[in-house]
């Protein structure tokens, strides 16, 4: 029914006359990686090339976010016959993977092996992606579309505060390695501001895919260094494990919202259920007016509501579909979402341990996030993670590849918060070669006259800032609102309502203290979207970057 009704709404949707883009728009978390796909469109490459383009330059000069040894979801929109489909490049746990892996002798979770070195690390997805994208979406081979990379690896990127902070922050971890100290300690000491940080091991490796795609990496030299290193730091990975790895095409998931199509992320991101359940909640009330009306303590209030019940079910519900039946019908069916909306009090908070069911969290900046809408009308929607702020910190010898900690991304132990806080359960609990739960959720907004596209990282809070973004579209404003937008966000447990520094005014925070909700303020700011969108009525696009980090860039040429 769900099938049916969306192709009857594309259907009418393209039955109104759409000018095509008149520009291409790129907004990604760096301007070396925004030029790179924009230069990769000028070499006659699509959206698609371009998204190898930006990815592939922000594991070089973004890594404390995301790169090649870790892995992504890119959401594709193709405009020549409107596919959507999700290329899930997750990181897979390695066969030799176990359920208790991180517990001590106690059972407690060791938290130092399940974030750090790596033991921490899944066999990484990044580049089996980009050799699926150039493959069956793009039109340049990787030799092309990988050149920018190549190049910033080789020649260094200027160091920028975000980047040395995160350095000064893991620095214990990165020195406990001799490849990543000679990253990010050249001399011995942290990169200064505008000193080049250069990776030749890295544009090796790069160079390595160029010439064999995906075998340049999971076979070969590279592979056999990287899995030497591993093992001898005390990891597990095995050559068969890199072999085995391939990416995989999923449906996304998709919903309606008072007349807006969805396209979101599908398992093993949370992301994609978790908006649909929120919206399905929120449908029946008039939010716009509700804003409007000067009550804005009661929008938030339903709100945040919503996001409680839907992490409630992330934490009990969701994990990798090829491994645990998930709910997915259930779960984004609007009566799901009108029975958690009768439970609903309009004046009142609902305790979190009150809800049927099964802790200060990190800021997020790791992971990342790019959008790109190309003259042909593709687009692309595409978060990228190597999990915490430089991942493992650990630097496989002799190739460059510093390695994700994505295996905390699992639930080590049922009901034990995560690095974001986040708890889970036997659905999201260790498999050998089962994706670990994400929270990444790029997004499409198909509506009658404009197309929306946007994402960012930010761990647990990725779903409630797409959700944020969302509504701010809904209520008719503009890509630069989207991203703007003062932040706030409950994931059920704990079971306390965060909002940024200034989000609300003493009032806004004592109506909602009043009704029983525990207001966290954060000392500072979260997330890094990065949107773009299209009126199809116009043929113009329009391009934006968080305003919470200065590396970020939005351009359209
Ligand atoms: N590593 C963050 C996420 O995938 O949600």
């Amino acid at each position: 029914m769900r099938i049916l009704s969306l192709a009857l709404w594309v259907l009418l949707s393209f039955s109104v006359a759409a000018e095509a883009p008149q520009k291409a728009a790129i907004a990604s978390a760096h301007p070396m990686a925004t030029a790179a796909g924009h230069k990769i469109l000028s070499q006659g490459g699509n959206a698609f090339d371009a998204a190898i383009a930006v990815s592939s330059t922000l594991a070089v000069v973004e890594q404390q976010s995301s790169g090649i040894g870790g892995g992504a979801f890119w959401l594709l929109h193709r405009a020549k016959d409107g596919k959507n489909i999700m290329i899930d490049g997750r990181e897979e746990a390695p066969a030799a993977a176990y359920a208790d892996m991180y517990l001590d002798e106690n059972g407690d979770v060791n938290r130092d092996l399940a974030l750090y070195g790596p033991l921490a690390a899944a066999i990484p997805g990044e580049i089996a992606g980009f050799e699926h994208l150039a493959k069956y979406y793009g039109k340049l081979p990787l030799s092309v579309s990988l050149q920018p990379a190549i190049e910033a690896a080789e020649k260094g990127f200027p160091a920028y505060p975000r980047i040395i902070k995160t350095i000064e922050r893991k620095a214990k971890v990165l020195k406990r390695y001799p490849a990543s100290a000679a990253i990010y300690f050249p001399d011995g000491e942290v990169p200064k501001e505008g000193e080049l940080i250069i990776q030749k091991d890295l544009a090796k490796t790069l160079k390595a895919v160029a010439k064999h795609g995906k075998a340049g990496f999971y076979e070969g030299k590279v592979a056999k260094k990287m899995v030497k290193a591993v093992q001898k730091h005390g990891g597990i990975w095995t050559l068969d494990d890199l072999k085995n790895y391939t990416v995989k095409e999923r449906e996304p998931i998709t919903t309606n919202y008072r007349g807006h199509q969805l396209v979101t992320a599908a398992p093993p991101s949370s992301g994609g259920i978790a908006i649909a359940t929120i919206l399905n909640i929120l449908s029946a009330w008039d939010l716009t007016a509700l804003k409007n009306d000067g009550n804005s303590p009661k929008r938030i209030h339903l709100i945040t509501e919503a996001m409680r019940r839907a992490y409630r079910d992330r934490s009990i519900y969701l994990g990798d579909t090829d491994f645990v039946e998930v709910p997915i019908q259930l779960l984004t069916h609007p009566y799901y979402a009108a029975g958690l909306r009768a439970g609903i009090n309009p004046t009142k908070a609902m305790p979190s341990e009150l809800l049927p069911g099964i802790n200060d969290n990190p800021k997020g900046e790791d992971t990342t996030h790019f959008s790109i809408i190309d003259t042909e009308g593709n687009l692309v929607s595409a978060t990228l993670t190597v999990n915490t702020g430089l991942a493992s910190g650990f630097i496989a010898d002799g190739t460059g590849v510093l390695l994700n900690n994505e295996m905390d991304d699992f639930s080590a132990k049922p009901g034990e918060p995560n690095a974001f806080g986040l708890i889970g359960d036997d659905a999201n609990k260790i498999e050998p070669g089962k994706r670990p739960l994400s929270s990444m959720s790029p997004t499409f907004v198909f509506s009658e006259d404009k197309v929306a596209v946007l994402g960012t990282p930010g761990g647990s809070r990725i779903i409630t800032m797409v959700l944020l973004g969302l509504l701010d579209y809904f209520d008719g404003n503009d890509v630069h609102s989207w991203v703007n937008k003062p932040r706030y966000h409950h994931q059920y447990l704990p079971d306390k309502l965060y909002i940024e520094k200034g989000a609300f005014d003493a009032a806004t925070i004592e109506a909602l203290k009043a009704k029983g909700h525990e207001v966290v303020e954060h000392r500072g700011h979260w997330g890094n979207m990065h949107a773009v969108s299209w009126n199809k009525k116009t043929g113009e696009v329009d391009a934006a970057s968080d305003p919470r980090t200065t590396t970020g860039s939005a351009t359209v040429k």
